[in-house]
């Protein structure tokens, strides 16, 4: 199909791209082993057949628990490096990732381990294939405000290594209004933010988001679909949604991809980029999504084309650089 290997070879970016759920089964029980660590799983066959997953929190439980083989530098650094070596497979030229700082400084790992590890693996994409990086520090919502601003004390020292903040985590049950004070606090450092909402959380969670986070990007965003006023506004102020069509299935937001409301939101003007999520857990990378979107809606080149501008321009990346890849 000539669409599809147009689609794949756009120079692209992605921008929703958790670094922790890029960590494939192989490469976790490499560094169980050399971390002297006992996964709950048997092998990696036994850990496959375990995603297999009824909503977010049943994905979540399991994506902590295997993040815990993570303990060295070393580690985030191999781990961002396969991420970075998948990602300029599928023709990304600027990756803005996101960690979860609080998943690992619970366990003891130090952000600036953490930190140093992830630099490290993206210096090297940088020289290797010529991919562009931004790391952007996660708050885990399901956790308190205070824990969120304890977790940005931590990070102070390194602002300046951190371009800006996201939200994950459990979205039900932990409004953006929660962190409103946090998030004001990191946009006074004069960092850009974004959030999750609206992947199960109400469109509500997605005005939240807009109103009293000041956000840059939603991420999913899907739910907007449900409300005609919030898609209008969101295509008027021409609002970045980074939707991620494998994740939605594979946490059973959409029954089948053909269900995908991406049509809808397409048609009603909003910015959208596609993007990958948890790739490790989520049935694959970019190209992986963008194979199965083709599959169930058929786009025209020129409709690939947009979305590959589309996430080019709503990245945080120089208007020089964005001119090099446009
Ligand atoms: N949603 C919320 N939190 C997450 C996700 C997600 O898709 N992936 C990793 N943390
Ligand atoms: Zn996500």
């Amino acid at each position: 199909d000539p669409v599809l290997d147009f689609a794949l070879r756009c120079p692209k970016a992605e921008l929703h791209l958790h670094i922790e759920g890029s960590l494939e089964p192989e490469l976790a029980f490499a560094m169980a082993e050399r971390n002297g660590i006992r996964l709950p799983y048997a092998d990696v066959d036994a850990l496959r057949a375990a995603y297999d997953f009824a909503d977010l929190q049943s994905f979540l439980d399991l994506y902590y628990a295997c993040a815990d083989v993570l303990r060295t530098a070393a580690d985030f650094r191999d781990l961002m490096l396969a991420y970075l070596a998948r990602a300029h497979a599928d023709g990304i030229v600027h990756a803005e990732i996101f960690f979860d700082p609080q998943t690992h400084t619970a366990r003891g790992i130090r952000f600036q381990t953490v930190l140093e590890g992830l630099e490290a693996g993206a210096a090297e994409g940088l020289a290797r294939w010529g991919i562009s990086s931004r790391l952007i520090v996660c708050f885990l919502r399901h956790l308190s405000e205070e824990d969120g601003f304890a977790t940005l004390a931590e990070v102070e020292p390194f602002i300046a290594r951190i371009h800006g903040f996201g939200l994950d985590s459990s979205e039900r049950g932990h409004p953006p209004s929660k962190f409103e004070r946090l998030f004001a606090r990191c946009r006074a450092l004069g960092k850009p933010v974004v959030a999750h909402a609206g992947e199960e959380g109400p469109p509500a969670y997605i005005y939240e988001a807009l109103d009293l986070l000041k956000v840059a990007r939603i991420d999913h965003g899907v739910r907007a679909s449900e409300d005609p006023a919030l898609l209008q506004r969101l295509a008027r102020e021409r609002m970045p949604l980074t939707v991620c069509p494998l994740s939605n299935v594979r946490l059973c937001v959409f029954a089948r991809m053909e269900q995908h409301t991406l049509p809808q939101l397409l048609a009603a003007g909003l910015n959208i980029t596609l993007n990958s999520d948890d790739p490790a857990y989520f049935g694959g990378y970019l190209g992986d999504n963008i194979r199965a979107v083709q599959a169930a809606f058929h786009w025209d080149a020129a409709t690939w084309y947009q979305l590959a501008r589309n996430s080019l321009e709503a990245s945080f990346a120089s208007p020089a650089e964005q001119a090099g890849w446009i």
